[in-house]
């Protein structure tokens, strides 16, 4: 029986991703019969091999010629006089002149797709694995199937890792996002306390120099000690606030669940808020009104939230909805105001301005992050996707927004349940 067979030093190259599987990875390096073979001397390559699925054959150049697909070779041999009828003729009565010949370097992906195509012929006769025309090893159809369904596996894999890594990028840019948003809350109050803090300073250092000079009255101690007792509540409500948000920042960042809940009337806690914006309302004309029933609204919540989600649509309406330098009628009788009821277990938020309202073609944006219209103002666009999400995830509640010239302003409602 003549045999051949090439030993190839084979070096990976060309295009195909270093995670594909490429068929000289799968393939088996069976001899190939020579073309002069006899049918007795396939009958024992196949006994010598009895995994393999077909036979493949060369010419004298090495050059595939031709497979024996073992099924066919066994119905035709075996049967009744067939050892007889064939047995001292040659491989080539017995061979598919066609075989399939595909590249070394060929992936499992692309065979598999010809595969596909051509199914039948493919899966009975195996594959030939030829490197520049030459024979080098076999491919079963099967060992191709086998290795396509792993590729698809490790695919998957990959896809879900994938998915892994971009779930875990989007948290990252949240927990940024946040952190923006922290920084934006926390600056006004500690800006308070500091501006509080360096007056009471100076208040002392002149108190001092008075007591020092012997000029001391009691009129201007009465001052300062209502200056300290001012300044230093003033101080106290603006680090609390500040150390609420950041209190709230950490629950929200490390566990949602951990948002520190409350029981309190709800009307008294958004004027205590409101009251403790008030250094920085009054930097702007429009006054901030609340309107709440007489009957208190008694809820269990987190206290963070709705301050939060308070302060962002009220600074909003007065950052957005006035045009503070046009001086117009609107800007200069314009009003926000916060509306407060209970209906049937759920409570309802209203924020309304009197501004200039919301273009129809940005308000479908608003609550995205990063969405601003007063980027170069400093806006960071997160105010309202903080609120969006402080509404849904922490008050399991939802909120809307209206905008248009009936209204005469902007209106938020926030339904949540008690
Ligand atoms: N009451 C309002 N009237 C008019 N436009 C508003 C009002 N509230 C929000 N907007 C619009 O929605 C956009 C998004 O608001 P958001 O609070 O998310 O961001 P921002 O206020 O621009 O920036 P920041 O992150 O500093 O709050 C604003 O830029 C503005 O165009
Ligand atoms: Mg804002």
């Amino acid at each position: 029986m003549k045999v051949a067979s090439r030993n190839l030093s084979l070096t990976k190259a060309g295009s195909e991703s270093d995670s594909a599987i490429y068929l000289g990875a799968i393939m088996a390096p069976y001899p190939a019969l020579s073309d002069d073979a006899l049918c007795i001397d396939a009958e024992s390559w196949l006994k010598l091999r009895p995994d393999a699925a077909a036979i493949p054959v060369v010419d004298s150049e090495n050059s595939p010629i031709g497979i024996i697909s073992r099924t066919h070779f066994q119905i035709k041999y075996l049967q009744l006089y067939g050892r007889d009828i064939y047995r001292h003729r040659s491989v080539s009565v017995m061979m598919d002149h066609t075989p399939f010949t595909a590249d070394y370097f060929d992936s499992v992906a692309q065979v598999s797709t010809l595969f596909e195509r051509n199914r039948n012929h493919l899966i009975e006769n195996g594959i030939l694995v030829t490197q520049e025309g030459l024979y080098c090893g076999f491919v079963s159809g099967l060992a191709l199937l086998k290795s396509a369904l792993a590729e698809v596996k490790l695919t998957k894999k990959q896809l879900e890792q994938a998915q892994q890594a971009l779930i875990q990028r989007e948290k990252m840019a949240y927990l940024g996002s946040l952190v923006a948003g922290v920084a934006h809350e926390v600056n006004t109050p500690i800006g308070i306390a500091v501006t509080a803090a360096s007056t009471l300073q100076d208040e002392a250092a002149k108190l001092v120099d008075l007591l020092r000079a012997g000029q001391l009255k009691r009129s201007l101690l009465t001052h300062f000690s209502e200056l300290v007792s001012d300044s230093t509540a003033l101080i106290h409500a603006n680090l609390s606030r500040a150390n609420e948000i950041i209190r709230n920042f950490k629950s929200i960042a490390v566990d949602q669940t951990s948002n520190e809940l409350r029981t309190f009337e709800l009307g008294e806690y958004c004027q205590q808020l409101l009251d403790s914006m008030k250094p920085t309302l009054c930097h702007y004309p429009q006054p901030v009104r609340l309107n709440s029933p007489h009957q208190p609204i008694v809820v269990t919540t987190s206290p963070s939230a709705i301050s939060q989600i308070i302060t962002n649509l009220v600074l909003n309406a007065l950052e957005h909805a006035f045009d503070s330098e046009s001086g117009s009628e609107q800007s200069r009788h314009g009003s926000v105001e916060i509306t407060l009821f209970e209906t049937k277990g759920s409570i309802h938020l209203i924020c309304q301005d009197s501004g200039k309202g919301i273009e129809e073609a940005i308000i479908g944006n608003i609550f995205d992050p990063f969405f601003t219209t007063l980027r170069h103002r400093g806006g960071s666009g997160l105010g309202l996707h903080i609120v969006y999400n402080l509404v849904t995830d922490v008050l399991h509640g939802e909120i809307a927004v209206e905008s248009n010239s009936a209204l005469g302003g902007t209106r938020f409602t926030i339904i949540f349940p008690i």
